[in-house]
C-alpha cells in the first residue's frame, strides 16, 4: 500500500514535491501542469462563470499529507492563503497515524429544499394534508429530474413545520432529495419551485421562497481520530486539550474560533474541488448553533488508557459533479488526487482534515500557544522571500526565532551574511 507519510516534505522543492505527489496519485505529465499553471482556468471559462469578469485570481495549492483515512492512505489537496494551516493538519494526521488515522461516515447525501407557504387558512389541518399528498408531491418532483432519479436518486419524504413569525404562522414545507453526486441545489430548486404551485391548491395559502437550505442535518458527515498520550506529549497534554474543549463547548465566542480552526481544514480542500465554500461554512455554523447556543463541532474525550479521542460531525454538501468542480481544469485534477468516485468520500475526507486542524490547534493553545509555530513558519516565509533556500534558510529561520526577531529586514541582513 502506497505512504502519504514523508519525513522533510516541505523541505523539498515545489518540483520534487510535485514529482512525490504525481507518483503516488497517478496524475499525468499534463495535469502536473495544470496544477502548476495559475492561468489553467482560461480566460473565455472564467468568463462564463460568473459576471463582469475582468481577470483570474490565484492562490497556493498545497498537499498535506500523512493521512490515512479509513486504512487508505491519501494526499490532500488545499487551497489557502494562510500560513500554518497545511503544517498543522499534516502534524496532527501524523500523530493520528499511531492508532490507525481516522475512522469517518457518511451519514447521507439528501438535501431539503424549503417551500414557505403564508396566508394559510388553519396551518395545522394544511400540515395534515399536504402529508396526505406525501406520494403525489415526491412523484411531481422527481418527473422534474429523471436523470437524478436513474442513478438512485430523487426526491424521498416530504416534512412540514408550522412556524411562528413576526407576520403570523407560516406552513414551511420540506422536500427531502437525495442528491448523490451532486451538490444539488439546481435540483432541490427545481423541484420546490415545480411542486409549489400543487401545494397552493392543496392548502389554500400562497408559496412564497422555494430554496433549499444550506442547514443540510440529513448530509451529515462524521470523523473519528484517537491520539495516543504518549505521541502528544503525556496525559497532562490530554487534560489540557480536554479543558481547551470544555471552554469550546460552553462558550460561543471561544466556539467560534474553535470552529474557524476546523474551517481552516475543510475550506482549503472544499475550494481546491471547486465546492461551494459559502454553503459549507453557513452549514457548519448553523450545525453549531442547532440546540439554540452555538457550540464546537467537535468533541473530545479521554478513553480508557487516556489517550485522547476527538470526533467532528458536521454537515457537507459537497459534489463531484456539475458547478466549478467539472468546469475548472484544477478542480478535475484536485478531484483524481484524491482518488474518490463519490461525493460522500470527498465529504469524509473533508471532515478528516478539519478534526485535523481543530486537533493541532488545540494542541498548540493548552501547550506552547500558537505563535510559536505560526512565527516559524512565518519566518521560513521570510526567509524564502529575501531568496534564502535549504541549509542557508534553514539557518535564517532558527537564528530569527531564537532571537525572537522575526522580520524581513533581518532576513535580509542574515541573507546578506550566511549567503557569501
Ligand atoms: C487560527 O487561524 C485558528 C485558531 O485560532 C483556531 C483555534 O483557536 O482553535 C488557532
Amino acid at each position: 500500500m502506497k505512504s502519504s507519510q514523508y519525513s522533510g516534505f516541505f523541505k523539498l522543492s515545489v518540483d520534487e514535491r510535485m514529482k512525490e505527489v504525481a507518483e503516488f496519485t497517478g496524475i499525468t505529465e499534463e495535469e502536473q501542469q495544470i496544477l502548476r499553471d495559475a492561468n489553467s482556468l482560461d480566460m473565455d471559462k472564467a468568463d462564463h462563470m460568473i459576471e463582469n469578469v475582468i481577470g483570474r485570481f490565484s492562490l497556493p495549492l498545497a498537499v498535506a499529507i500523512n493521512f490515512t483515512i479509513n486504512g487508505k492512505d491519501v494526499l490532500i489537496p488545499m487551497v489557502s492563503e494562510e500560513p500554518s494551516v497545511v503544517a498543522a493538519c499534516t502534524n496532527a494526521a501524523k500523530m493520528a497515524r499511531a492508532s490507525g488515522g481516522f475512522t469517518t461516515q457518511s451519514l447521507g447525501t439528501v438535501m431539503i429544499s424549503q417551500i414557505q407557504l403564508l396566508n394559510v387558512p388553519a396551518p395545522f389541518a394544511a400540515k395534515n394534508r399536504i402529508l396526505e399528498h406525501r406520494e403525489e408531491i415526491i412523484k411531481r418532483c422527481n418527473e422534474k429530474d429523471p436523470t437524478l432519479v436513474k442513478f438512485g436518486g430523487g426526491a424521498r419524504d416530504v416534512e412540514v413545520r408550522v412556524i411562528d413569525s413576526i407576520v403570523g404562522p407560516m406552513v414551511i414545507v420540506h422536500l427531502l432529495v437525495d442528491t448523490l453526486d451532486a451538490m444539488g441545489a439546481n435540483a432541490v430548486n427545481t423541484m420546490a419551485e415545480a411542486v409549489a404551485p400543487y401545494l397552493e391548491e392543496i392548502t389554500g395559502g400562497t408559496a412564497e421562497l422555494r430554496i433549499l437550505s444550506n442547514l443540510a442535518d440529513h448530509r451529515l458527515v462524521t470523523a473519528r481520530a484517537t491520539f495516543k498520550k504518549d505521541v502528544i506529549g503525556g496525559e497532562e497534554v490530554v487534560d489540557k486539550m480536554i479543558n481547551a474543549y470544555a471552554f469550546a463547548a460552553a462558550d460561543p465566542y471561544r466556539a467560534a474560533t474553535n470552529n474557524k480552526g476546523i474551517m481552516n481544514g475543510v475550506i482549503p480542500v472544499v475550494l481546491a474541488t471547486g465546492n461551494d465554500t459559502r454553503a459549507i461554512e453557513s452549514g457548519a455554523h448553523s450545525y453549531a448553533a442547532r440546540s439554540g447556543r452555538y457550540t464546537s463541532l467537535t468533541t473530545w474525550e479521554k478513553d480508557a488508557n487516556g489517550d485522547l479521542i476527538g470526533v467532528i460531525e458536521m454537515p457537507m454538501a459537497v459534489g463531484l459533479v456539475g458547478g466549478a468542480t467539472k468546469i475548472h481544469p484544477a478542480a478535475g485534477v484536485a478531484v483524481k488526487m484524491l482518488g474518490v468516485s463519490t461525493a460522500a468520500e470527498l465529504a469524509q475526507i473533508i471532515a478528516a482534515v478539519g478534526l485535523a486542524n481543530n486537533m493541532a490547534a488545540m494542541k498548540a493553545l493548552a501547550t506552547e500557544g500558537i505563535q510559536r509555530g505560526h512565527m516559524s513558519l512565518h519566518a521560513r516565509n521570510l526567509a524564502n522571500t529575501v531568496g534564502a533556500r535549504g541549509d542557508i534558510a534553514d539557518q535564517i529561520v532558527k537564528i530569527m526565532i531564537e532571537e525572537k526577531k522575526v522580520n524581513a529586514e533581518y532576513a535580509k541582513e542574515l541573507f546578506e551574511k550566511l549567503g557569501k
